[in-house]
């Protein structure tokens, strides 16, 4: 499914003084398969825009399409239409919100992972529901019969984490949708949650990953392309390198990947690496320069 969005706006508190312009027009389109990074300034309208692509937000202004799902609706009639495909749309665009695992709620694990499966598929039968659960759980690396039983409540931060992920994949959603998904994390928990994501992608379990971001490294180490927010617009879409050679503000303020940064101090001293900033491609073209010393 591919996801492309149109001139598309939002304002928050509409028809009261306190008017909030968050969306101003965001063109972006995001295809089938696409690791894809979306960064920017704390209130630049990520988490507006992402909400819109599971229409957890109605499309106020502009275009916007998931796969076939048209989502600016034009009329009640069409509004009515879009409702009855909401149920089937949430399912296939699963959405992790920030800090996902304050949204844990069952008394068991199995039972908080089962939650939107029963919900959205009640005519599953409880043993089918049982083993897709177990498989969501075995996905995201936890133990299922050791797991099972516990109170999520009991949970490591990273294992809640883990959780509140197997509920959403459990719905086998095409499009993952992940808000800041390591913020909070130590730096294992990080490295293990990342890597995770891309198993999912690699073996195509979830075809299309989304990561809301503003940590550089993060982007620089995991997407291919990237999308910049800015004033509620999407300013640059590009991949990590362009990002990090552009002299755009937003850019300048939300500073640089470690990688990039060196490569910037480096040159400054009149040695030039041209890498990708990812740190194994940038470790190898440090290496060749320094063996051609
Ligand atoms: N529920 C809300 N009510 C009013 N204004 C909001 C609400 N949520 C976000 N905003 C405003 O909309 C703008 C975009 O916010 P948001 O999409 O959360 O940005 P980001 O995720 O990039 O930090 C900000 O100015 C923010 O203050
Ligand atoms: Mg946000």
């Amino acid at each position: 499914m591919q996801i492309i969005s149109k001139g598309l706006t939002f304002t928050y508190n509409r028809k009261t003084d306190f008017k909030k312009h968050a969306l101003n027009g965001v063109d972006l389109t995001i295809n089938e398969g696409e690791f894809f990074g979306i960064v920017g300034e704390t209130g630049s309208g990520k988490s507006t825009f992402i909400q819109h692509l599971n229409g957890l937000i109605f499309v106020e202004g502009g275009e916007l399409t998931v796969g076939d799902v048209n989502l600016a609706v034009k009329d009640k009639k069409e509004k009515k239409a879009l409702k009855k495909r909401l149920k089937e749309l949430r399912y296939k665009v699963g959405m992790v919100f920030q800090y996902p695992e304050y949204q844990l709620f069952a008394e068991t694990v199995k039972e908080d992972v089962a939650f939107a499966l029963k919900n959205f598929h009640p005519e599953i039968s409880d043993e089918e529901r049982e083993e897709r659960v177990r498989k969501a759980i075995e996905t995201v690396g936890l133990d299922y019969e050791q797991i099972k039983n516990k109170s999520p409540f009991e949970l490591s931060g990273g294992q809640k984490r883990r959780v509140a992920n197997a509920g959403i994949l459990v719905s086998e959603p095409e499009i993952l949708v992940l808000d800041e998904p390591v913020a909070g994390l130590d730096p294992v928990g990080k490295k293990r949650l990342m890597a995770l994501l891309h198993t999912l992608h690699d073996m195509k379990i979830v075809k299309t990953i989304i990561i809301v971001s503003h940590d550089m490294d993060e982007i620089s180490e995991n997407v291919e392309r990237v999308a910049l927010f800015s004033g509620g617009k999407a300013v640059m879409v590009c991949t990590p390198k362009e990002l990090f050679l552009s002299d755009h503000p937003a850019v300048k303020r939300l500073g640089l990947p470690v990688t990039a940064f060196a490569s910037k101090k480096l040159f400054e001293k009149g040695i030039e690496i041209d890498s990708n900033f990812k740190v194994n491609d940038f470790i190898e073209k440090v290496t060749e320069k320094y063996k051609n010393l």
